[in-house]
């Protein structure tokens, strides 16, 4: 039976990678790594380095494949579908044309692939149409949430209190109820500007890992213009940026319950 190994890689330090996931790497017969524009070339290199370094099993193959374009046309959710089925479509010919049948290809997902990650539902789309058997193993990775945290030497949550895990797109739309704790992924809105709470404070990161990692904390209405400012600027430089924030409101006093 073939075997798809999802391998968590970390959110961008090489040294995120666990030492399940370097013996996860090293038993994999293919590893199948994407390419597409700036962004997507910077995580592509960065998969190339980690196999540079970890990579010590001379029979594995690397494979490259062009990450298909998401129509922007129609509705979102439609345009997803279509852009997982396609990039279904590339990991089952994958299977089928370059895997052996008692062979493993290696997925190496950006950061954990349980956040905000599509590739396990993409092998679902694989696995639902049926035309290839295969087994599959997950192995954890490091998250931006983990880095970002780390990076600021800070704590996700307050103690007994929930953080709710949101997009910027999300956050854009309206405080979440659930929670005075947001962490906010893939914002391409800036978000953070549109949360008026003049209390709010915010400990923000980008290109989490990497040489050009770049922290900013404090209150966020003194803090808004300088991490908008600095996010530009970034942005220009290096031709695309990936942030992640968490943003914290006083808890109410209900919330904070017995000292
Ligand atoms: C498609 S999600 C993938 C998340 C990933 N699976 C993880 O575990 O972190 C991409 C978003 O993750 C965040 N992200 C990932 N790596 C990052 C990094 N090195 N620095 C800052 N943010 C990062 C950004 O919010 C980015 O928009």
């Amino acid at each position: 039976m073939r075997t798809i190994r999802v391998i968590g890689i970390g959110a961008g330090n090489p040294e995120h990678m666990t030492v399940q996931a370097i013996n996860a790497l090293n038993r994999s017969d293919v590893l199948l790594i994407p390419t597409k524009g700036d962004e997507k070339a910077f995580l592509a290199d960065a998969r190339r380095d980690i196999c540079d370094r970890f990579l010590t099993n001379p029979a594995c193959r690397i494979l490259d494949y062009a990450v298909p374009v998401r129509r922007a046309d129609g509705s979102y959710e439609d345009g997803v579908n279509d852009w997982h089925r396609a990039i279904a479509a590339i990991y089952e010919r994958t299977l089928l044309n370059a895997v052996g049948e008692d062979e493993t290809l290696g997925l190496l997902v950006w950061g954990d692939p349980m956040l905000y990650d599509s590739t396990l539902r993409i092998i679902d789309h694989v696995r639902t149409a049926g035309r290839v058997a295969f087994d599959m193993e997950v192995i954890p990775g490091i998250t931006s949430v983990q880095a970002l945290c780390a990076s600021h030497g800070i704590a996700l949550n307050r103690i007994g209190l929930p953080v709710e895990i949101t997009t910027g797109r999300r956050l854009a739309e309206g405080w979440p109820d659930s929670s005075r704790d947001a962490l906010v992924m893939l914002d391409g809105v800036q978000a953070f500007r549109t949360v008026t709470d003049p209390e709010a404070e915010i400990w923000w990161g980008a290109y989490l890992g990497t040489p050009h990692e770049i922290l900013l904390s404090g209150r966020l209405a003194e803090m808004a213009e300088t991490i908008s400012e600095t996010r530009r600027t970034a942005r220009e430089k290096h031709g695309w940026i990936m942030d992640t924030y968490l943003i914290r409101r006083p808890a109410t006093e209900a919330e904070e319950g017995p000292a």
